[in-house]
């Protein structure tokens, strides 16, 4: 067994299934029951989704899926692959996982294309994980 395989790999999958879980929970389930309250209660809740320590957790697991994503493919020799379908998906995947990065840094509102983009981006990642799980198309 590859221990620090073993740690990189159980870091990125907790990172990212608590980043995407989190999404996926807040507009799925949270935010239509934030809308059943009165509009001045629920923009309140929402709003505190975006600041202190929700703001921090999100940054810290966004960041931690990254960096530990990144890793995990350099730990496994994807750079001797990158012509690779493989590859491909590594790097489209670190390319649009850093762009939504940087999305967040800026807590400012934003046009809704751009974050409908953000949520978009989501499924596709995850489908281009368990595509490398099984070694690209
Ligand atoms: C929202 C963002 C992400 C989520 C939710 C996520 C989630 C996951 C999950 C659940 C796995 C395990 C798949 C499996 O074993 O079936 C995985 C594997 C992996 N992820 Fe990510 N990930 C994300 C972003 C990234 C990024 C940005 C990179 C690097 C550029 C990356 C690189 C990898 C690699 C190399 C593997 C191993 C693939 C293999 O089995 O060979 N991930 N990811």
């Amino acid at each position: 067994m590859d221990w620090d395989l073993f740690v990189v790999h159980w870091l990125h999958v907790a990172f990212g299934i608590f980043w995407a879980g989190s999404i996926a929970f807040t507009r799925v389930t949270l935010f239509p029951a934030l809308a059943t309250l009165p509009k001045e209660q629920a923009v309140a809740a929402r709003n505190t989704l975006l600041t202190g320590n929700a703001k921090r957790i999100t940054l810290i697991t966004a960041a931690g899926t990254v960096i530990t994503g990144i890793l995990r493919g350099l730990m496994t020799g994807v750079l001797d692959q990158l012509d690779t379908s493989y590859g491909w998906i590594y790097m489209l995947s670190g390319v649009i996982a850093i762009l939504m990065f940087l999305f967040l840094l800026d807590w400012s509102p934003k046009p809704a294309v751009l974050r409908h983009i953000y949520l978009a981006a989501f499924p596709v990642l995850f489908t281009m994980m368990v595509l490398m799980r099984f070694g690209g198309f």
